[in-house]
């Protein structure tokens, strides 16, 4: 939920470290700040707001000093000011501190440090931290590392702190728990951060920690030991994209660039997957074919996007292998005492791999002796790291937080598991799953089609602009794709909206219908049970009341009653979502765009949500 970073090497500290901080404000952005490494006593700037506020404020001043920590919050404890912003120091200004979590039994703490006589002046969990460090450096005379191994004892919660000293300023000492970390292996010079995002133009070379693992680095070495204080292997790895992959390309936004990446995304995910002999390949899920047979239910943990990818598991797993598949929000799942054994199989969708909702309940199912699988779109991240295997989709950085192509590639992932359960289990016949294989290598052009037609909707998008409810309709397949138009219509436009399945409707929500309403319905594909047919009932049932219709419908498919028509090109229905879902997001993103809200940083938000 905060970007964090730290540094120590031959460059002046300050522009590795805002430059990090730039490449991480997507993780949180209400306030940021950095500490250097003057000997003596510490540099400390930090302000409220985005990161330019911070620029800002660094004048000509700045000390030209080699190492330091950087930090762009997501407020939890105390409003985003410039107090509360990060880092935070001892009494001394001697010892920094930056953190990205929670404490959870930081208020204890506090009590006891100021009985002690410490003198706090900001209102987070995050200052008791630097306070008690400062007292445990002390009593192992100097020895910072000692220092955090002993505080991480004393913490409960899930944690990344950096912590830096003016006494030997070139050391920055970091620890993870829960929460992401990973070490940046320079020439001459090292880093640390949330992600590799905020080095990866300095170097590809990274390190991998576990859990309560501590970071001793300096510009020549890294040492990595556990909470005892014995020294860990590190486990080193390159980094498969680069730098500028996390950038912009062109385009207004990181949305828009990510958006017109899904089908580059969607045929990366797909490669490789059929052999010759018409199997799907997925190694990877570690599962012999008598494992896969034995199968009796499948459960889906997932939050807000990657949650609707889930639902889509749902209708093609079902489909294709016939295994029963729950759904659940993955924040609510281990609160209702799940039922789990070794025949269920547990999939979990997180792009960030670091979504602690995600990551507690994917524990909770492991420990009940479920075998977990995780779909997943950042290497080496936490939740890939604690499952039994991992498929990971190849959509490439996604820095927006609105997530686009990280969706359309989840929902292959999660085809290419329905079908190969399906093939392996003997519901599918190899032919059936060449034919479905061949339909998929389809919808990249597809999706391509889609993007060419963007113009003529944004256009029809702005005068829906002062519009602040918008319904979404789906049915059968659709209502996931219904769900998470509104999702994105939420967290862009900062409007409600909200998705329903179109025969709820009559049960109650079309009393929300008024003069004007906008109604985006979903068509379904060409399908048995007419479902289409009873979506147009549904659309003649709003128009009554007064609702604008936008309609999404594949060529050629009949429509009445709509005000717009998007059309989208024709494919199984079950892979209509991978279509449909394209126009809502580029609704959406639009009606950001003229209401002038931040389209890569929507207010209250951030990419990876790693608290509970
Ligand atoms: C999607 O646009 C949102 N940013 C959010 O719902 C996101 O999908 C959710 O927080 C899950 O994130 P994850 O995929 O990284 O676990």
């Amino acid at each position: 939920m905060c970007g964090i970073v730290g540094y120590t090497g031959p460059q002046s500290a300050s522009i590795p470290l805002i430059e990090g901080l730039r490449r991480l404000e997507y993780r949180g952005y209400d306030s940021a700040g950095i500490a250097l490494g003057t000997p003596g006593k510490l540099f400390i700037e930090k302000k409220a707001g985005k990161l330019s506020n911070l620029e800002n404020a660094l004048d000509a001043t700045l000390p030209n000093v080699h190492s330091g920590i950087g930090h762009t919050r997501w407020a939890t404890h105390g409003g985003p000011t410039d107090t509360n912003a990060h880092p935070h120091v001892d009494n001394d200004e001697k010892l920094a501190v930056i953190h990205n979590g929670i404490i959870e039994n930081y208020t204890e703490l506090r009590a006891q440090l100021e009985a002690k006589g410490h003198k706090f002046s900001s209102e987070t969990d995050t200052e008791s931290v630097a306070h008690l460090l400062s007292d445990l450096r002390k009593e192992h005379e100097g020895d910072l590392t000692a220092a955090m191994r002993d505080a991480v004892k004393a913490l409960r919660g899930s944690f990344t702190l950096l912590a830096i000293h003016a006494d030997k300023p070139d050391v920055v000492v970091g620890v993870r728990r829960n929460s992401p970390l990973v070490v940046g292996v320079g020439k001459g010079e090292n880093f640390m951060a949330s992600d590799v995002a905020a080095f990866i133009e300095y170097t590809k070379h990274a390190i991998e920690l576990g859990q309560d693992e501590i970071v001793t680095m300096t510009p020549t070495s890294i040492e990595i030991t556990d909470l005892e204080g014995k020294s860990v292997k590190a486990k080193e790895y390159e980094i498969s994209w680069d730098a500028s992959a996390a950038q912009k390309g062109g385009f207004a936004h990181f949305m828009l660039k990510e958006i017109f990446e899904q089908p580059k995304a969607v045929a990366d995910t797909l490669i490789g997957r059929l052999s010759d002999n018409n199997q799907i390949l997925l190694d990877e899920l570690h599962m012999s074919a008598d494992e896969i047979r034995s199968l009796k239910k499948i459960t889906v943990i997932a939050c807000g996007t990657a949650y609707h990818a889930g639902m889509v598991a749902k209708y093609a797993i079902e489909k294709w292998a016939k295994i029963p598949v729950d759904v659940e929000i993955a924040s609510e799942f281990r609160y209702r005492d799940p039922i789990i054994d070794p025949s269920t199989l547990i999939i979990a969708i997180s792009q960030s791999g670091e979504t602690m909702d995600t990551l507690m309940a994917v524990r909770h199912a492991k420990a009940a002796g479920g075998r977990v699988l995780t779909i997943c779109n950042t290497n080496s991240s936490t939740i890939p790291r604690e499952s039994d295997a991992v498929l990971y989709t190849h959509a490439g950085p996604e820095i927006a937080v609105a997530s686009t192509k990280a969706l359309l590639t989840q929902i292959i992932a999660v085809y290419l598991i329905g079908l190969h359960l399906g093939q392996v289990n003997g519901s599918l016949k190899d032919t059936e799953v060449r034919d479905l294989y061949k339909e998929l290598l389809e919808l990249p052009g597809k999706i391509e089609q889609i993007l060419e037609t963007v113009e003529p909707l944004r256009e029809l998008t702005r005068t829906f602009a002062h519009n602040n409810t918008v319904l979404f309709l789906g049915r059968n397949i659709g209502y996931p794709v219904a769900l998470e138009g509104a999702l994105k219509l939420k967290e862009l436009a900062y409007i409600h909206a909200e998705g329903f399945a179109g025969g709820e409707l009559k049960h109650g929500p079309i009393a929300l219908i008024d003069q004007g309403t906008p109604v985006i319905a979903i068509l379904p594909a060409g399908h048995e049970h007419s479902l289409d047919e009873k979506m147009l009932s549904n659309i003649q049932e709003v128009k009554a009341r007064g609702a604008r219709v936008i309609v999404i419908a594949e060529e050629g498919a009949h429509v009445e009653g709509a005000e717009h028509v998007i059309r989208i090109p024709v494919a199984p229905a079950l892979f209509q979502p991978v279509l449909a879902t394209v126009p809502l997001q580029v609704f959406a993103y639009e009606m950001a765009v003229v209401r002038g809200n931040d389209v890569d940083q929507p207010r209250n938000l951030a990419k990876s949500v790693t608290v509970e």
